[in-house]
């Protein structure tokens, strides 16, 4: 068996070379492990490079089922209020909801500043929301209710556990194990966790385990903003971050790209094979080149540098890697043997590092899990039976304000009706009075012809000849003329009740104009067919009088529109 040997601190073997068998390494830096959930070999990797690198590295086992970082040093959970100066940041306790809610909190955003001011904790943020929320009304009571059961939430899981408050780290791993805890209060943790190698480590490795989560593409989390700076900053005294995840396109994009080192491993989702592309280069490697990778088979972009890996397993003789890299040994027997190792090493080392106390404190999280679970699922059934309310409430309005609108038209077609009505009875009225009239004209005229005959030969002959189509002419007008003296005295008179339709009467040359104006703006919000208008203003539908006026008003003053076949006044002046 060929030992390991010691490697460079700062560089650190990463594989072997496919088709060569030559050795990878590594320098040290932020880096991306990426590929597909348990056939790309993420947590087996980055396993591998913090045993061969020596490295000091925090770890945290966040999922069940996870099966790496087992049998590894464990270390008490670390948790503390991440603090400005002595107050509670809002900034913290915005991510803080945001994270538990899984929705932006910038509505809130205002109330959130105003609970924290002055507090010390969160546990006073808490006290400050029920203090305003005895006093608070309407919408304020309803944001203050909201932030006081996302607190319910949280603040029970912090008193919940004892936490460590430091973190005592060796080289190698230090694994925090927060299965059965929170999300919630797994975020808090590695916030924590983070806050403390920043203001208090150097050479140290954080690892994020399912990044896509913890520093997610555009959502806060109590994570993001401390994992940022630790990016930033951390690089001058070897402070690195280790992001594992199987959605780069999921992860925070500013992270992403302080990171030189990335390791890719199998991916099928083509949205992924084209973020990671898209991130080391397009024309680096093609498509097929991720998608074809076997498990432990990793595309390496090394500050740049690409190569095509095969991860050596932390432990394993380096012969194996040097075997598999050329094709003389398969992937699949080194699972099978790892398989058993592991099977092996659970018979002969029955989870030593896990005392009967964090056994409890374990079974504890998984029951609050439970209770939590409970909590928001009953949240968000009510805050569903809420919106079905409202929903239900709008439509009652929508429905009410609906009839009132039918209830007003039908009263108006009501009225029309009545009033075309009593037309009619006019109408039928002034012609039988205007046939009564025709019959006393013609027996007038029958007179007049006789009277005529009879007296003409009486008559001496008039030097002064009228003919008689200037006797007719003379008394059309005559006529005419006491025709329009009566339609003056009827034309009705006041205001409209529109005040610019009054200032336009009078600037109307026609009386038929003037009567058709105001009995559309008496109606307003009703319209008329032609043959409403022509009867109520007693003129005749197919005249060229009232047609005149109606295009006069409609296409040259814009006074009154067309709907179809109906007639209304403007709503506002042209
Ligand atoms: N380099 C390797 N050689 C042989 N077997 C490997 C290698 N890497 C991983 N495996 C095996 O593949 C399986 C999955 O590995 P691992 O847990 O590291 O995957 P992962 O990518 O972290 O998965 P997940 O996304 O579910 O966490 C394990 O059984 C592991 O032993
Ligand atoms: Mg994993």
């Amino acid at each position: 068996m060929e030992p390991l040997g010691d490697y460079l601190m700062t560089k650190i073997l990463l594989g072997y070379e496919i088709g060569t068998g030559n050795e990878v390494h590594m320098e040290n830096h932020h880096t991306v492990v990426t590929g597909m959930t348990q056939l790309s070999g993420k947590t087996t990797t980055l396993e591998a490079l913090v045993h061969r690198g020596k490295v000091k590295a925090i770890a945290f086992l966040t999922k069940r089922g996870e099966g790496g970082f087992r049998g590894q040093r464990e270390i008490p959970a670390y948790f503390k209020e991440q603090r400005k100066g002595r107050l509670i940041d809002w900034q913290y306790v915005e991510a803080i909801l945001e994270a538990t809610m899984g929705e932006r909190m910038k509505f809130e955003r205002s109330w959130i500043i105003k609970v924290c001011k002055g507090a010390g904790s969160l546990e006073e943020v808490y006290q400050n929301i029920i203090t305003e929320q005895k006093t608070a009304r309407g919408l304020h009571e309803s944001i203050y209710t909201n932030l006081g059961a996302y607190f319910e939430i949280i603040l029970p899981e912090i008193s919940k556990y004892q936490f460590a408050d430091k973190i005592k780290l060796s080289k190698g791993f230090n694994v925090m194990n927060l299965i059965g805890v929170s999300d919630e209060m797994q975020q808090l943790i590695i916030e924590s966790t983070l806050s403390y190698v920043l203001q208090k480590e150097r050479d140290t490795v954080v690892i994020i385990p399912e990044a896509h989560k913890f520093v997610p593409q555009g959502k806060k989390t109590p994570v993001k903003a401390t994992a940022l700076r630790l990016i930033r900053e951390g690089a001058a005294i070897n402070n690195y971050l280790w992001i594992d995840t199987q959605e780069t396109t999921s992860v925070d994009k500013a992270v992403l790209k302080q990171c030189s080192n990335w390791i890719m491993g199998y991916q099928q989702e083509r949205n992924e094979v084209a973020n990671v592309r898209e991130n080391i280069g397009r024309r680096k490697i093609k498509e097929e080149d991720i998608m074809t990778l076997k498990i432990g088979h990793f595309i390496a972009s090394l500050q740049q540098e690409i190569h095509h890996v095969y991860v050596l397993p932390a432990s394993l003789e380096k012969n194996i890697g040097k075997l598999v890299a050329m094709g003389e040994m398969t992937v699949r027997e080194v699972k099978d043997g790892l398989a058993m190792r592991d099977k092996e090493t659970i018979r002969l080392t029955p989870k030593q590092n896990v005392s009967l106390e964090t056994k409890e404190i374990r079974s504890g999280f998984t029951k609050d899990q439970e209770k939590v679970e409970d909590y928001l699922r009953s949240e968000k059934e009510r805050d569903l039976t809420r919106k079905l309310e409202t929903l239900q409430e709008e439509f009652g309005e929508y429905k009410e304000s609906t009839e009132n609108q039918e209830r007003v038209y039908r009263e108006s077609i009501d009225g029309l009706q009545e009033q075309d009505k009593k037309l009619t009875g006019e109408l039928s009225k002034s012609t039988l009075r205007a046939d009564l009239l025709m019959e006393k004209l013609v027996r007038y005229e029958v007179f007049e012809d006789a009277l005529s005959t009879f007296l003409k030969p009486l008559i001496p002959e008039s030097s002064v000849k009228v003919d008689e189509k200037t006797l007719e002419r003379l008394i059309d007008k005559k006529i005419n003329a006491l025709l329009a003296k009566r339609r003056r005295k009827i034309e009705p008179e006041g205001e409209t009740g529109m005040p610019w339709v009054d200032m336009w009467l009078p600037k109307l040359k026609k009386p038929v104009e003037r009567k058709i104006v105001r009995l559309l703006a008496e109606k307003l919000g009703v319209s008329l067919t032609k043959d409403q208008i022509a009867l109520a203003t007693g003129y005749t539908v197919t005249g060229g009088t009232f047609n005149g006026a109606m295009s006069t008003l409609k296409n040259k003053y814009k006074l009154i529109k067309q709907d179809g076949d109906k007639y209304s006044i403007m709503e506002s002046p042209p």
